[in-house]
């Protein structure tokens, strides 16, 4: 019997920042960013850390599912904006919600970080070693997106999606493949340089800037195409679908120009690609639960539909997940 999602929710915080916020003191401009990205506005929160960008989305999954805190085995945060180096966002997480038998551990796979930790999830579930695992995938990609570098500020937004991941009820339906890559070659290309035991924060590291993010666009979207789309193909063929039997490609949302190169290699029309990029940004680990969650919400996605989960982030970190919808 596989494991799956028995439920799902989403937040983002309230306020919109649109494109014309950077126009006004970056040189960009609307019609590059949309063309460039496809997105058009993003959400960031004034206040708070990540975890208080997880905590209603949290409450929400667990009151949709009717469980108590109590019967929450273990918590896994997948996030690259921990709200500390240490103690683990899932301790802070645990606290808030006052979830009193969790043990739980952050994870760090940038924007795989969902696709990573779902995976995770369902082998500790499969196991049988815990029951359930409230599963968050949660970035407050402003604390790190350096707001001066035309290149990266307007990519990012901040959002969270929280899945509860328990044994299916029915074989046919839950994540019943997957496959998950890491490369530290690409490391290079993006990553945040100082903070951690490698380069500990100084004066020099805040005046070098360090403390933000550093991308080479190019290189990472060229390895973001091909990597996602060739994963996705691969779990594709090895699970016999066409692109008749795809139902919904949840992708990563980094670059609609991304999304639609791999959509076009599985040769899917973009109307069955769930795209959230144009109202919320990259919000990195959130991308994949919350778009599963708005689609859900809406109606859109049924119970037994045949979904691939395909993501690409800072590593290189890359994979696919093959799951029926359970909901
Ligand atoms: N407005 C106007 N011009 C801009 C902007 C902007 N916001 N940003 C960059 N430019 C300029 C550049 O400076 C450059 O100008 P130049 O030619 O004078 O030097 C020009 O546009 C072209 O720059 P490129 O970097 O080549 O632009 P590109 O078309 O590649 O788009 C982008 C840049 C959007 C960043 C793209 O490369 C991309 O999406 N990369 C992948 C991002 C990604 O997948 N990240 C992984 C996930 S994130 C994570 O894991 C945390």
């Amino acid at each position: 019997m596989p494991a799956t999602i028995t439920s799902i929710a989403h937040y983002f915080p309230p306020d919109v920042y649109p494109n014309s916020y950077f126009e006004q003191y970056l040189d960009t401009s609307d019609e590059w960013i949309i063309e460039r990205t496809g997105i058009r506005e993003r959400r960031f929160a004034k206040n708070g850390a990540t975890s208080d960008l997880i905590v209603p989305a949290a409450k929400l999954c667990i009151e949709r599912r009717g469980i108590e805190l109590k019967d929450i085995d273990c918590i896994i945060v997948a996030t690259v904006t921990p709200d500390y180096l240490f103690p683990a966002t899932a301790c802070v997480v645990q606290n808030k919600l006052g979830i009193p038998n969790a043990w739980g551990f952050d994870l760090s796979a940038a924007c795989s970080g969902f696709l990573f930790a779902l995976v995770t999830a369902v082998k500790l579930v499969e196991s049988g070693g815990v029951r359930n695992v409230l599963l968050c995938g949660a970035d407050k990609m402003s604390a790190i997106v350096d707001f001066d570098d035309r290149a990266q500020a307007v990519l990012f937004g901040d959002g969270a999606g929280v899945a509860l991941i328990e044994m299916s009820e029915d074989p046919e339906l839950g994540v019943l493949d997957h496959i998950l890559h890491i490369d530290g070659e690409g490391g290079k290309f993006l990553y945040q340089a100082a903070g951690g035991s490698a380069k500990p924060a100084s004066i020099e590291t805040v005046k070098n800037r360090e403390h933000y993010i550093h991308q080479e666009g190019q290189a990472v979207f060229k390895a973001a195409v091909k990597g996602m789309a060739d994963v996705s193909v691969e779990i594709m063929k090895r699970n016999n679908l066409t692109n008749d039997d795809v139902d919904w490609l949840v992708p990563h949302q980094a670059n609609l120009r991304i999304i639609s190169a791999t959509a076009d290699r599985m040769g899917l029309s973009m109307d069955k690609v769930m795209v959230n990029i144009d109202k919320y940004a990259n919000t990195t680990a959130a991308t994949i639960p919350s778009c599963l969650s708005q689609w859900w919400e809406q109606g859109k996605l049924k119970k037994g539909d045949k979904l691939v989960l395909a993501s690409f982030g800072a590593g290189f970190t890359w994979g696919a997940v093959y799951m029926k919808w359970s909901l």
